[in-house]
């Protein structure tokens, strides 16, 4: 088989992928703090829009975007690990075994803690509820982890830059298995219903606009107050 770089990664999914992890970031790197809190909001929202478009260019996008792709059972995720362990990796196009398996957690687990957020925001529960909220994104945060190392030992295994390849959609392998188009017509919608929600053109439901939550981060304190009243 001759093996070349090929289009794998649809603009689409990339583009999801790189915002869901600056909304991650974001929300956890301002989770704590009461300043922050339309911030976490933001953030949080986006990466919950984020999850319902793949969920949906799970059934409609390219090849190896398609849940279908990448739907494997216990038995061929035993099998790709034990062919890392024997030095001679199983070598996957899309996603690999191990890695869907990543990957559906961190779409369950990324929706489950928005969602939870959502609930503690609009006061549907105890302080019970905001444990479960912090629960769910902690976890998610340990799948996270496991998915770096995932994606760095599979980059060395396989001799490829992954990460690189989420950002040029390009991998090894044979030309009939190349994806035909990159859809950026779907990742220029997705990149611009995300300006407008962050523009506020989109209204966030419990925030007002958004100009006026950004300059009562930035000035946090009593005549942040009175704009936002005015
Ligand atoms: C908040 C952190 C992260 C989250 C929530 C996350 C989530 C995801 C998801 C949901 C996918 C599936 C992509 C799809 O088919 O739509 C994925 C794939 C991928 N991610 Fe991440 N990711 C994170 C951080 C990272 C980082 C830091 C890197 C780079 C070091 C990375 C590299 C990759 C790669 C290379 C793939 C493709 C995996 C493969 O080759 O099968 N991710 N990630
Ligand atoms: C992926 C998205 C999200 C992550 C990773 C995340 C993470 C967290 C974490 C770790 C905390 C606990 C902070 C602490 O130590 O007290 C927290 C609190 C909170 N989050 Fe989120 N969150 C996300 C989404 C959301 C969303 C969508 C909302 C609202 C719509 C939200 C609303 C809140 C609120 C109101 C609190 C404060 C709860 C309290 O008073 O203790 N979060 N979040």
């Amino acid at each position: 088989m001759q093996e070349q770089k090929i289009l794998v990664w649809d603009a689409p999914t990339r583009v999801f992928h790189w915002l869901l992890v600056a909304s991650f970031a974001g929300a956890f790197l301002t989770a704590e703090s009461e300043r922050y809190r339309d911030i976490h909001v933001l953030c949080g929202y986006t990466a919950l829009a984020l999850l319902a478009f793949r969920l949906l260019w799970g059934f409609v996008g390219s090849r190896y975007a398609r849940f279908a792709s990448f739907r494997y059972g216990p038995a061929r995720v035993g099998a790709y690990l034990r062919s890392l362990l024997s030095g001679r990796p199983e070598h996957h196009v899309g996603h690999n075994p191990a890695g869907s398996w990543a990957i559906y957690a961190l779409i369950l687990l990324g929706l489950l803690t928005a969602s939870s957020g959502y609930a503690v925001f609009g006061d549907w529960g105890g302080e019970w509820l905001e444990e479960v909220h912090e629960a769910f994104a902690n976890t998610m945060l340990a799948v996270v982890a496991v998915h770096v190392t995932g994606v760095v030992v599979g980059s060395l295994l396989h001799r490829e830059n992954l990460a690189r390849a989420m950002v040029t959609g390009y991998k090894s392998g044979a030309p009939e298995q190349a994806i035909r188009r990159p859809a950026w017509w779907a990742a220029a919608l997705l990149l611009a219903a995300a300006v407008a929600f962050w523009t506020g053109a989109i209204p966030a439901p419990g925030l007002d606009g958004a100009a006026v939550r950004l300059e009562r981060t930035a000035s946090h304190g009593q005549h942040a107050q009175k704009w936002d009243t005015d």
